[in-house]
């Protein structure tokens, strides 16, 4: 797997919005589509050097990858540009499949070689498959479908030649197009004539006369659908399971509908006109829609599209007119943007019992481009804001923690004290300001008296849908009084919510029944859940970027004492037509191909879904133990949902709120408290699904992960053992934004890892001895090799779990020389030890370095007892204990020793480890204390006197300690450290050159 190239564009992803997945629909835990799409297509393919690989697909490797155009863009790298030695890739089939996954650009491999970065966009290649522009370029997609479909059917026909397999493809592949141009070029064909079935009967038999030659492809745990979007995308026959409701609607919408009814369609004047009267008219003349009327007839270029926004539009007016008036405009007519509000508490001194807005902090825009803050005016008891421009250092906020300081009086009255009140009285709120659009962006005023005096009436139907308020680590406002999903919203939200899903209905009640009516209002439903979603009472406002900000960017429902209220009327950010058209951009972007996904909304593991062995892959990223609680959090649209959908999707909505008990997690408070039962949970349903998977798949599994902890692993492969499933291959892909700046509070990065699985050929018993040595050796390439693609601390670790597994799972049982059973735990502590011990090998300098990285890795940085030769013998490195007391690299008290960390070590010492012929350990340590102090002057100086660069021996040692430390201050600035590596070398060197002799790093 080209993993470098996919972890690039996979990090490029995370910001990539328009037309994005991400943007039709909230979801949890999403992956990147470069990841998908890759794994789909390595799952589907084989390896043209392999010696089973079929001809006809090498055949096909070297007509599509090595002739014409290909020969060019395909060929692989002259020089390998992130390693540091000269490194030709070989002109092979094998690296010419690599390449047509993900290749760097030419630009991007010449400015890593010279330590330059390249702009996101630029980084890979335009014809690699994996590329974001890419996922509609007919180009690329015939030859990723066309090699797919050659793996396939190779591999059933070894006899079938090149010729033969290419005529077949080229076949049915271009009955598709034919049959799509008869359908949609044909006039009015919403009125459902014969003509209009048979035509659609036509094109759904090439769709399906080509996918049946082509590979099934399944995810057991679809979630927001962008695997099975990635494999339908590649022709495949794409299944997606997704045991939770609102995910299913989300996978239909993202993954079936824009792929089946996003298309063009042709209306005559007459019908245009009858359907869409004369607000159509106004919408057709408008340009961007591409839209085309040639005197007689309405060219729309899509369907579903136009459909959605011009009932959404009408939904929208319908609305205003019952409560548009609840948001007036100002004098000039202008409508904010948004109402911010703070709830207030009663100060509990009975003497003052001010009513104190709970203020954290005062700024209402805070960048270094524009300050505009809350200043308080206080009379007596009665506070009052005006809003200024600049700086408000003077301000300290009057909420700590829910606990409030008058600032009228200067007491204290405690959070438990304030939730006292909320719970009694409910929670009044006061608004404070008003954001509006002018012409220098965001502006803030004082509400007017007619904004005050808002009246809004009574809400009927309020949804008192409960919290689980029992999940108190994702549900933060039970105990604030918030336990229920009406009580997220105002008053004014809920009736402006409530009113569009009235009219939602009473337009519902105008269309035919049909499936595409389905369609269609699936769709408003979405995009009420996005209005639903920034109309919360718990929503915020980020004050750095001025925008809205929704609850769950935590995965969780935290508390809130101040928030902006967004005015769906208004047409800026947050409003309803903006909404409108995130959802618009995802079906125009996602209805060009002509494969869509099935969904079914239920549990995994069903032994009879599928027949035996009748899927060719299974690509999935599961649920990891109690990290989200998907089915609670997801209620939240469950609610909603369940009044746009249920009478149109019943089975799906026909529990009162999301299905709990079957969900492959390990939540607590859904078993009885029990934090052994609900991991039994868990352990038991995942196995369980791998094991229908096992029966159900012929070629391989591939499966995402991505947690570090030997638990989540020794889970993970045991529910894979004893599926009888084996580990054939791991790839670490980093997914996740790193931290570009240079910034010392460095985020540090985070990878995931894919395993293959296939069921697995044991060989009967053997001697954990012997497998030892198996894994010691495959450990050991695989840490050279992953260290060398810049793979480094826990991430380095875990990508070799996947390695020791593979050994061990050849084997029926694996026995120690006492004959007792190794466990997966065992193993994978063995495999652990193994890495360490090859990074370790790696590990330069002096004994004491080596000597301080060995007893890290062996015991920890706890207390170990003194006379416990055992620890240090093991660490094989030969030095004097009362040498390493006196160096202060073990602090020893009474009987009992630990490692010194980092402040330990240096204490008062202010030069120890700024020498190149210092030790190591105490140079590294050096650069995390400077590190710690915010000291960049400092750190900087020591990357340059010390480790310029990348493959300095100290970053090696500071990624053995990123991969050992324990939790705590020392990891924080190793991972910081690490996490700004390539800047801080970037910075020396472009110091270095542009002001040769005096470095100044710009204090
Ligand atoms: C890590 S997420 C998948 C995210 C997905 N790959 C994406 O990119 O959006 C795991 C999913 O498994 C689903 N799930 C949990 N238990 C399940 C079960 N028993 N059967 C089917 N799906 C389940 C959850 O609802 C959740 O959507
Ligand atoms: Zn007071």
């Amino acid at each position: 797997m080209p993993i470098k190239e996919i972890s690039a564009e996979s990090v490029r992803d995370k910001s990539i919005r328009h037309g994005h997945i991400s943007t039709l629909h909230l979801w949890w835990a999403r992956r990147p589509l470069p990841v998908c799409r890759a794994i789909v297509f390595a799952s589907l393919v084989p390896d043209p050097l392999d010696e089973n690989c079929p001809e006809a697909f090498k055949y096909a490797v070297e007509m599509l990858l090595n002739t014409e155009l290909g020969k060019l863009h395909y060929k692989p790298y002259k020089d390998i540009p992130y390693t540091s030695i000269v490194d030709e890739m070989e002109d092979n089939h094998r690296n010419r499949l690599m390449m047509f996954i993900g290749k760097f650009s030419e630009k991007c491999q010449d400015n890593m070689k010279a330590g330059k970065s390249t702009p996101p966009k630029e980084q890979l290649d335009d014809w690699s498959l994996i590329k974001w522009e890419n996922k509609n370029n007919p180009k690329i997609l015939r030859i990723a479908r066309e090699l797919i479909f050659m793996a396939y059917q190779s591999d059933k026909r070894p006899d079938a030649t090149w010729e033969e397999l290419h005529a077949e493809f080229d076949k049915l592949y271009a009955a598709i197009p034919k049959a799509e141009n008869a359908l949609y070029e044909l006039k009015d064909r919403h009125i459902e004539t014969d003509k209009v079935k048979q035509l659609e009967t036509d094109l759904q038999a090439a769709i399906d006369a080509f996918q049946k030659e082509m590979p099934s492809v399944f995810d057991p745990f679809a979630g927001g659908g962008a695997i099975p979007l990635e494999a339908a995308r590649l022709g495949c026959r794409s299944y997606g399971n997704d045991i939770n409701p609102v995910a299913h609607i989300i996978e239909r919408g993202s993954a079936e509908f824009p792929q089946k009814y996003g298309k063009p369609i042709v209306y005559s004047k007459e019908e245009f006109e009858k359907l869409y009267c004369e607000e159509g008219i106004k919408m057709a003349q408008e340009d961007e829609r591409g839209i085309t009327f040639d005197g007689k007839y309405y060219h729309i270029p899509n369907r579903l599209a136009f459909d959605v926004e011009f009932y959404a539009k009408k939904i929208l007016a319908e609305t205003e007119k019952e409560v548009g008036y609840l948001y007036p405009a100002d004098e000039k007519g202008n409508k904010p943007i948004a109402y911010y509000w703070a709830r207030t508490a009663k100060c509990s001194n009975p003497a003052c019992g001010a009513e104190v807005p709970l203020l954290k902090q005062f700024y209402l825009a805070n960048s270094s481009k524009k300050r505009v803050y809350f200043n308080p005016i206080i009379k007596g008891t009665t506070i009052f804001f005006e809003i200024r421009d600049g700086k408000c250092d003077h301000l300290q906020g009057w909420n700590n923690r829910g606990n409030l300081f008058c600032p009228c009086c200067g007491s204290l009255t405690s959070v438990n004290e304030v939730k006292r009140q909320f719970k009694k009285t409910g929670i009044p709120q006061r608004m404070i300001a008003v954001i509006y659009e002018s012409k220098d962006g965001k502006s803030y005023r004082i509400p007017t008296q007619q904004e005050l005096d808002v009246k809004v009436p009574n809400v009927e139907n309020k949804p008192s849908d409960r919290m689980a308020v029992e999940n108190n680590r994702n549900f933060n406002t039970p105990g604030w009084g918030i336990d229920n999903y009406g009580d997220m919203f105002s008053n004014r939200q809920l009736l402006l919510l409530i009113t569009l899903i009235k009219q939602f209905h009473s337009l519902r009640g105008t269309f035919e029944e049909n499936e595409y009516a389905k369609v269609l209002v699936t769709y408003l439903a979405i995009w009420i859940d996005r209005i639903a979603l920034t109309n919360t009472s718990l929503g915020r406002w980020d004050n750095t970027c001025q925008k809205y900000q929704h609850p769950f960017n935590r995965q969780a429902i935290p508390m809130t004492f101040d928030y902006p209220e967004i005015n769906p009327f208004s047409s800026s950010t947050g409003s309803a037509n903006n909404m409108l058209e995130w959802v618009l951009r995802y079906i125009e972007d996602e209805s060009v191909t002509p494969f869509s996904s099935s969904f079914a909304n239920a549990s995994s593991g069903e032994r009879g879904q599928f027949d035996i062995k009748s899927l060719t892959a299974v690509v999935t990223d599961p649920p990891y133990y109690d990290a989200i609680a998907y089915a609670d959090i997801s209620d939240f649209f469950y609610v909603w949902l369940k009044r746009t959908l249920g009478e149109v999707f019943p089975l799906n909505f026909s529990t009162p709120q999301t299905p709990k008990a079957e969900e492959c997690t390990a939540l607590k408070h859904h078993h009885h408290d029990s934090e052994n039962e609900a991991n039994a949970h868990f352990e038991n349903k995942l196995t369980q699904i791998f094991d229908a998977i096992e029966r159900q798949t012929s070629d391989m599994v591939s499966i995402m992960f991505a947690h570090q902890s030997t638990k989540a692993w020794t889970t993970l492969c045991n529910s894979i053992l004893d599926a009888r499933m084996n580990i054939t291959g791991s790839w670490p892909m980093d997914t996740e934004l790193t931290n570009r700046s240079i910034s010392l509070s460095g985020a540090a990065l985070e990878s995931s890892v894919t395993v293959a699985c296939r069921p697995s050929e044991r060989k009967g018993y053997a001697d954990f001895d012997e497998v030892k040595h198996d894994i010691r050796q495959l450990v050991k390439s695989e840490v050279e090799k992953l260290y060398g693609l810049g793979f480094r601390g826990a991430d380095l670790l875990t990508a070799c779990f996947g390695q020791a597994v593979s050994v061990f799972g050849h084997y029926k049982l694996v026995e120690t020389a006492e004959g007792d059973p190794v466990s997966v735990g065992q193993l994978l502590e063995f495999a652990r030890e193994s890495a360490a011990q090859a990074l370790l090998e790696g590990v330069p300098g002096e004994p004491q370095t080596k000597f301080y990285c060995g007893w890290l890795q062996m015991n920890g940085m706890g207390e170990c007892a003194f006379d416990d030769v055992n620890k240090y013998t093991r660490v094989g490195v030969n030095v004097e204990i009362r040498q390493l007391q006196s160096d202060r690299l073990l602090i020893t008290e009474g009987s009992q020793q630990h490692l010194a960390t980092a402040e330990e070590h240096l204490g008062s010492n202010e030069t120890w480890g700024t020498q190149a012929t210092d030790y190591m350990i105490s140079q590294v340590h050096r650069m995390m204390m400077a590190y710690r102090m915010g000291n960049q002057v400092q750190l900087l100086k020591l990357v340059r006197d010390l480790c310029p660069q990348s493959d300095a021996p100290q970053w090696r040692v500071l990624d053995f300690l990123g991969g050992h430390l324990p939790e705590g201050k020392d990891l924080n600035d190793v991972k910081g450290i690490l996490a700004s590596a390539e800047m801080l070398r970037q910075k020396c060197k472009d110091a270095i050159q542009h002001q040769e002799g005096s470095l100044d790093f710009g204090e």
